[in-house]
């Protein structure tokens, strides 16, 4: 008879026997999966075999959503990652090293963006930003000296930019390199990269995959040789999915499609209001004739997604006055979810970049981003309508003649320099 310590270890660690299929993934929250001799345990390990023996290296519930994620993106194969920027991290370390070339897409999330341009070029890659609607730059670049990476967000953060994504596909592979798309913003109800011809796609689950704001996790999906590539390097670098978060974004994916078309019609409805309101100096939506690529997005997308961007006339003072007078959105930093978010990317997401680096990728400094939750649009509008009126009341007496164009802040601003690093 065994003592009690050791009755205990085994009695509690004895998982039942289950001979119904769940209909629901388990949430297999486990460090270690035993095997059944120690030649089994090695063939695991070194992936000469299927199986699990440390969830690092893989775990059921973390590969389910991983599955999950490629089926919806058309991908051979897919792995789940601790965010979207251990995802993209792990993905852009996999593929380039010192003296390879990346050639970026200038409008990106701030993380990425600091991420390539100064962690990756610190480790001696070279990088080039470009204009992604400008295909004459992309070629230049590509064709200025061999690339391993062409990177673009499908509709960039915070701009709402769309990437003419088979186009930039086609330029990139006439020049050897291959195409990483950060799809995080459209999802891939909206867009699919991969049936494009993206080699990769990353995505921030964090958002609408998860679709609650309440996991972090980042996905990679693409054709299974290159992802042997990141898989290794995810090992090594560890930023490994929680089992528990991969099945919170499990429970998202299966509602994504009802979520998103909610989004869309209320996103399109909100953008097309916020066009004919004072005080607004242009709305970004790829789902409004108006948008600079509305004809890229209507060819290519199934809707507008969720995401809007507006410029206030006023500026940064503007754009606080804004945020602080909504009392349905939340001030936050994130997107995609339930909840509305509205942020100032000038003072948040973008928070990284100088005035110059924000000129340059398009942000005015009262720019707002709008992350269109599920709430009813009538009380939406309302609220808008009271951030509006708080926006001409701080700008009026001040500034009457502040527009969008200048990098000065209005009065109210929070002008102090944005801190860098931290996500
Ligand atoms: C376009 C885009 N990509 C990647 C990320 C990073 O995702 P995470 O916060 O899950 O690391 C974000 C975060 O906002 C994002 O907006």
């Amino acid at each position: 008879m065994s003592g009690f310590s050791t009755r205990a270890i085994r009695a509690a660690s004895t998982p039942p026997r289950v001979d119904e299929i769940p209909t629901a993934v388990p949430i297999y929250q486990s460090a270690t999966f035993q095997a059944a001799d120690a030649e089994t345990l090695a063939d695991v390990i070194a992936f000469r075999r299927p199986g699990f023996s440390y969830s690092r290296l893989g775990n059921p519930t973390i590969e389910a959503a991983a599955a999950a994620v490629a089926e919806l993106e058309g991908a051979e194969a897919g792995y789940g990652f601790a965010s979207g920027m251990a995802a993209i991290f792990t993905t852009l370390t996999a593929l380039v090293g010192a003296g390879d070339r990346i050639v970026a897409s200038r409008a990106l999330y701030g993380s990425t963006q600091s991420v390539i341009g100064s962690g990756l070029r610190r480790f001696g890659v070279d990088v080039a930003f470009v204009d992604p609607t400008d295909p004459e730059a992309v070629e230049a670049a590509l064709a200025e000296r061999p690339a391993r990476v062409f990177y673009v967000e499908t509709i960039a953060n915070p701009t709402t930019i769309v990437a003419d994504v088979p186009r930039l596909v086609e330029l990139a592979h006439r020049y050897g390199a291959l195409a990483v798309v950060d799809n995080t913003f459209a999802s891939p109800y909206v867009f699919r990269p991969i049936e494009h011809g993206a080699d990769l796609v990353v995505e921030s689950a964090t958002k609408w995959l998860g679709g609650h704001s309440d996991v972090l996790a980042g996905f990679v999906a693409g054709g299974r040789r290159l992802m042997e590539r990141i898989r290794d390097r995810q090992i090594e670098t560890g930023g490994t999915l929680a089992p528990f978060s991969a099945f919170l974004v499990l429970r998202g994916i299966e509602t994504l499609a009802v979520r998103m078309e909610r989004h869309a019609a209320t996103a399109l409805a909100l953008a097309a209001w916020l066009e004919g309101q004072e005080g607004v100096a242009r709305v970004y939506y790829p789902g409004l004739a108006s948008h600079p690529q509305a004809a890229v997005a209507a060819r290519l997308f199934r809707t507008g997604g969720g995401m809007l961007a507006f410029e206030l006339a006023g500026g940064r003072g503007a754009g606080a006055a804004f945020i602080d007078a909504l009392t349905i959105p939340q001030r936050t930093a994130s997107l995609g979810s339930v909840h509305t978010f509205v942020v100032h990317p000038p003072s948040t997401s973008q928070r990284q970049l100088t005035e110059a680096e924000l000129a340059a990728a398009g942000i005015a400094p009262g720019l707002l981003r709008v992350s269109v939750g599920l709430e009813d649009l009538e009380d939406l509008v309302a609220d808008f309508e009271a951030g509006l009126r708080a926006a001409a009341r701080a700008c009026t007496p001040q500034v009457p003649d502040a527009g969008p164009a200048t990098a000065e802040p209005g009065p109210t601003s929070t002008a102090a320099p944005a801190p860098r690093g931290r996500s």
